[in-house]
């Protein structure tokens, strides 16, 4: 008995139905030529790292209009009810203040479309933004002001009194719980599925491991809060906004204001971090509608509190990991279920099995999660969502199987490779973890590891070494399209509605593009971050570069189409040839099979009296997911020392060996997994949003109570990767944004574990659990 059942892939798939496609078959690249790919791997610098360091590259909180004022908000202080009480009299009347804002006088606008329930929309919720007096999470926007400085509008913003009548909100995990759980859905289908006879597998086992594992509400801290600089252009509204999705986010503020989407313009040239937050939130609506109403220009920068006030973070989950072995430690069965508190408007429920469908051969599987509801900031996808805190748990009991088994956790998840996806048989696109696994324990020195819990010592300190497997799914959405502009002095402009939000977009896809077209890196542009630019192009799911590069190959393909046209000319060498029997070569196109029948892009447009070529095209359909398991993956290696007397935990090595397709920029690469492995540091050892249960306002909303880890907390984190390229992907590669964070978790506790024979199952792994 076996049910394919949906993944986090499922969105892609379910978009684009069953057409075949260049990679999903497996052909190559048919502009591909030898030597194709030399500038891969390079550690080409940061194409932007100037602009940053000498302050010249603008953030959304920077750019300025003249006659623009600045925005503040007021939050709610319950978490559910109305509002009774507006006394905005103080606010208006203070200095330099041009509006204050409330349901009142709210313009009329549409929820937000939320995220997945159409292709474009992009919104967090779909609550009524400023619209009438119910209030639905503690924490929720109740009133805009706009000043002429932002310390005016922050005082009259504290000048507001709101008065509520209080309804029963559900704020606590056991309310929650008690409340009601409903199955838990992954994009529109039923999270359960199940292959075989799973828990009479796991009774019958001779050794089995059956241990609940918890994880806390977490906030994505990206170092830029979010912001955004606004106007109005008679009925044009254009939005300077800190995004990963510029050109959802132009559709869905058309949709909120009920305007075309040609009337609104996103740019969003620099950002600093996203990892799932980096959506449309209340507040630029709210910005919108505030500029509109003044008819000013409006920058709303949050502050760090607003943050963690109206953006959502990751969902707190209680996972259940049972896993049941023979005596020669292969699965016999895998059970991963269990709850996630989600807020009741929720684009997303942490789905906390995303990657365990794919980790191991078992004889049996049994997969699913329930949903319990909270009245609160809707949570939100979280960098590797369900795979960042699954893991954790999954993980964790590998690595306690390993123990109960008296085997070598490496050896372990070796023995239980599987040869083709675990659920549906499909083949594996690329998966060569278990080299991932024995070259990282080369490198790291894993044969000098103790196996006895807390057999090794230093002083006070306990050493302890962890590992866990690393996983992420390889996206590539629908949508994606570039332009190439070609122009006679040899240079190539490429525009793309993409994002570079710090991990190198720009730099990597110069790189690709650059080598796609036979050009110097210095004669290409690659330009992205603005609504009007062809792509729907999200900078999420680890599927930027993939994307990009379909639709950069997508549009090369009629670039040189239409180049062959000019060049089927008596006078040039390419004359007779068909564009599948050239390749790009030294700024101009080459035969495939004679190189010497050679010519400039530059001569062949002199030749045809032409300034230009532009092409323009859209990515085919992903089929390669329908076809093959794709997936990222990694083997994660980890020491600590735990301060016996206090409980501290210090992070001391950490390599991360990863199977990721081909990788394209080995610095930017290498600075994307280390990032994820740092958010893993955190998840593992601090990062706890805290709710006060009587009223569902977080407690910690800034980082001297929401610990992130600082340079002292983060050892030199060492990197190695396989670098085989996936023949199904464009380029070969697998995304890399994300898979840094999974695994670290559970190879942080799993190093715990063998330094002070604790196992702790809750995160974050504080001082007080240890002691
Ligand atoms: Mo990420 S959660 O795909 O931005």
């Amino acid at each position: 008995m076996s049910t394919a059942g949906p993944s986090t892939q499922d969105a892609p798939r379910a978009a684009l139905g069953l057409a075949p496609g260049d990679w999903g078959t497996g052909t190559s690249d048919p502009l591909a030529r030898p030597g194709q790919g030399r500038r891969f791997g390079a550690a080409a610098p940061r194409l932007d790292g100037p602009a940053k360091v000498r302050g010249q590259a603008a953030f959304a909180a920077e750019f300025a209009y003249p006659d623009m004022v600045y925005a503040a908000l007021v939050h709610s202080t319950i978490a559910k009810g109305r509002i009774t009480g507006l006394d905005v009299a103080d606010a208006r009347s203070a200095p330099g203040v041009v509006l204050v804002m409330t349901h009142e006088n709210a313009p009329r606008m549409n929820p937000m479309p939320r995220m997945l329930t159409a292709p474009k929309a992009a919104g967090g919720d779909d609550l009524p933004i400023m619209q009438d007096d119910r209030v639905h999470w503690n924490g929720q926007p109740v009133a805009v002001v706009l000043a002429q400085t932002q310390e005016q509008a922050d005082h009259a913003a504290s000048l507001i009194r709101v008065t509520y009548e209080q309804e029963p909100a559900t704020t606590s995990w056991d309310q929650a719980v008690a409340d009601g759980i409903t199955p838990g859905l992954l994009f529109g289908h039923p999270a359960a599925q199940e292959v075989g006879d799973a828990e009479a597998a796991l009774r019958a086992a001779p050794v089995s491991v059956d241990a609940i594992y918890r994880t806390p509400y977490q906030n994505h801290a990206a170092m830029e809060p979010h912001a955004t600089t606004l106007k109005w252009d008679g009925d044009e509204l254009i939005v300077h906004d800190a995004t990963q999705a510029v050109a959802h986010t132009a559709w869905s503020l058309a949709h909120i204001f009920g305007i075309a989407e040609e009337q609104v313009v996103v740019t969003s040239p620099y950002v600093g971090g996203g990892f799932g937050g980096k959506g449309l939130w209340q507040h630029q609506a709210l910005a919108a509608a505030a500029a509109r109403l003044a008819g000013r220009p409006v920058r709303l920068a949050l502050t760090r509190e607003a943050v963690f006030r109206i953006v959502g973070g990751r969902a707190m989950t209680e996972q259940r990991v049972a896993i049941g072995a023979d005596a020669d430690g292969r699965f016999t069965a895998i059970v991963h279920t269990g709850t996630v508190a989600s807020a009741r408007a929720s684009a997303l429920s942490e789905p906390f099995i995303a990657s365990t469908p794919h980790a191991y051969r078992a004889g049996s599987i049994k997969l699913g999660f329930d949903v319990a509801r909270l009245d609160m900031v809707a949570n939100t996808f979280m960098r590797a969502p369900g795979a960042a805190v699954g893991s954790f748990a999954l993980e964790s009991a590998v690595d306690e199987l390993a123990v109960a088994l008296g085997m070598d956790p490496i050896e372990l998840r070796l023995r239980n490779e599987p040869e083709t996806d675990p659920m549906d048989g499909r083949p594996f696109s690329t998966r060569h973890l278990a080299q991932a696994w024995r070259e990282g324990a080369d490198r790291f020195g894993w044969s000098r590891r103790n196996p006895v819990p807390g057999a090794v010592r230093d002083g006070e300190w306990l050493i302890g070494m962890g590992c866990a497997a690393s996983s992420h799914p390889y996206v590539r959405m629908p949508g994606g399209a570039a332009r190439i502009t070609l122009t006679r002095d040899g240079r190539a402009e490429v525009d793309v509605a993409a994002h570079d939000m710090g991990m190198g977009t720009a730099t990597a896809q110069t790189q690709v593009i650059a080598d796609r077209l036979g050009l110097e890196p210095d004669r290409v542009e690659f330009r992205y971050g603005d609504s009007r630019m062809p792509g729907l192009v999200m900078a999420a799911g680890s599927q930027q570069t993939a994307s990009i590069g379909a639709a950069v190959a997508a549009a090369h393909r009629e670039l040189v189409a239409e180049l062959m046209k000019l060049a089927d000319d008596d006078a040039s060498p390419l004359a007779g040839l068909t564009p599948d029997e050239v390749g790009a070569l030294d700024g101009g196109l080459a035969a495939l099979d004679d190189p010497d029948r050679h010519e400039t892009y530059a001569d062949i447009l002199a030749r045809a009296g032409r300034d230009q070529i532009v092409a323009e095209a859209a990515a085919p359909p992903p089929a390669e997911m329908m076809n093959f398991s794709m997936h990222g993956f990694g083997a994660m290696f980890c020491e600590v020392r735990v301060n016996a007397v206090t409980g501290e935990v210090r992070v001391v090595r950490f390599l991360g060996s990863m199977d990721c397709g081909r990788i394209i920029n080995s610095r930017t690469a290498a600075s994307q997994f280390r990032g994820g492995i740092i958010m893993g540091i955190g998840l593992a050892l601090t990062e706890e949003v805290l709710f006060d249960e009587r009223t569902g306002r977080i407690i910690n909303p800034s980082f001297s109570g929401y610990h992130i880890p600082v340079h002292l907390d983060v050892p030199e984190i060492d990197l190695i990767w396989t670098d085989i390229p996936d023949p199904h992907t464009p380029m070969g590669a697998i995304g890399i944004g994300e898979i840094g964070i999974t695994g670290t978790g559970a190879a942080i506790a799993n190093a715990i574990f063998n330094a002070t024979g604790k196992r702790v199952r809750e995160l974050p792994i504080t001082p007080d659990k240890l002691l």
